[in-house]
């Protein structure tokens, strides 16, 4: 039961990464600007997922073990990079779909850059979580 919540978890964490990473990519290089207040939602939902699955890792672990993964030194900091990303790029998706009838294109473009910019990291800490913990 256990490893099937884990495996369900990641399975949803993993889709979140690639929405993430492939809208973040097709929003700053190739979309109209007409589409890229939808794309933006479908960039907040895909950080809400990761916080949403990621908390779920941490969750199912103390409910299986009645403590938190125990993790250290570079570990920890991939995860604080990873929550970090979420945070801001939850609040810049959100800020893009609220304010993008009024930015230039130039302060849409830098949006567009962080939102993609801050997957490739979230996506690169992961690797530094997994090997590291
Ligand atoms: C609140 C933020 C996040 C938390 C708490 C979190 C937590 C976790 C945890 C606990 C794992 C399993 C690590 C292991 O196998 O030892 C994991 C894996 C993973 N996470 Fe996250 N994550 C977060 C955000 C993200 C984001 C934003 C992305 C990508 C955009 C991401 C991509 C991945 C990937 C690709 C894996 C699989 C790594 C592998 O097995 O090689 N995560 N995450």
């Amino acid at each position: 039961m256990q490893s099937f919540l884990y495996a369900l978890i990641q399975s949803i964490h993993n889709i979140g990464a690639v929405v993430i990473v492939g809208v973040g990519a097709y929003g700053l290089f190739f979309a109209h600007q007409n589409t890229r207040r939808v794309l933006a939602v479908v960039q907040a939902l895909g950080w809400s997922i990761q916080g949403l699955t990621g908390a779920a890792f941490g969750a199912t672990t103390f409910y299986f073990y009645h403590q938190l993964p125990d993790i250290h030194g570079v570990a920890i900091l991939a995860l604080l990079i990873k929550i970090s990303c979420v945070v801001s790029g939850f609040v810049i998706s959100a800020l893009y779909v609220l304010l993008c009838s009024r930015l230039s294109p130039e302060i849409s473009k830098f949006a567009w850059s962080m939102m993609f910019g801050l997957g490739v990291i979230a996506i690169s800490s992961a690797a530094f979580l997994r090997w590291y913990s």
